[in-house]
């Protein structure tokens, strides 16, 4: 498919049906993501696939960690959380491994992953597989970091969710960038 027309017809999946990717389109996708832009060549980027019944142990980790995180997080939080990587068949968990006090930033770090999951997003547009990338409270939660086997400074990228896309989604036409311009400041 046209990069430019992959990118342009790219919309986000809210609604996804079983089957996930199959174990050569995870591939391409995982391969896509990191390939992205990637300061150092530092290579920050982790992947966590989650399928099947470990989506049952994922969301149990969300809520548990959310409740570590927020004693009193109300029992339909809780729950919410608990459904959350059933929404869809494959779930992605992008994690940026990052290196503190290195000459590249922890910034440009998590952008090299951020980037990659955008190359996920648009090889995924092209052969067909639904996403949506979603982050939400628990990227942000330190018990959940460390319950995946990373550290607090590291940072979750997003959760990917991956299926067969929804019959039906919007077509974005493209923005105008006008109102996004702005002039150099003179001196
Ligand atoms: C870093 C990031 C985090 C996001 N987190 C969520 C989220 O937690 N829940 C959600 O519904 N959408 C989230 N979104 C938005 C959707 O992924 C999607 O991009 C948005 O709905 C716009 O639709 P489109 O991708 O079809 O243009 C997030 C997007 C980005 C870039």
């Amino acid at each position: 498919m046209d990069i430019e027309l992959a990118i342009h017809q790219r919309a986000s999946c809210p609604r996804l049906d079983a089957p996930g990717p199959d174990a050569e389109q995870l591939e391409r996708l995982l391969r896509a993501a990191a390939r992205a832009p990637d300061h150092g060549l530092l290579r920050p980027w982790r992947f966590i696939v989650v399928q099947g019944d470990e989506r049952v142990r994922l969301g149990q980790m969300l809520a548990q960690c959310a409740r570590e995180d927020d004693p009193d997080l109300p029992d339909v939080k809780y729950e919410k959380l608990l459904n959350a990587p059933l929404r869809a068949p494959t779930v992605v968990v992008v994690v940026a491994e990052v290196i503190l006090e290195h000459k590249v930033s922890v910034m440009d770090q998590i952008m090299a992953c951020a980037a990659g999951v955008q190359n996920l997003l648009l090889v995924a547009h092209a052969i067909g597989v639904g996403a949506i990338w979603r982050t939400g409270a628990p990227a942000l939660s330190p018990s959940l970091k460390v319950r995946l086997g990373f550290r607090r400074e590291d940072e979750i990228v997003g959760f990917i969710y991956l299926g067969t896309p929804c019959a039906t989604h919007k077509t974005l036409s493209a923005d105008s960038v006008a109102p996004f311009m702005r002039a150099l400041p003179s001196d």
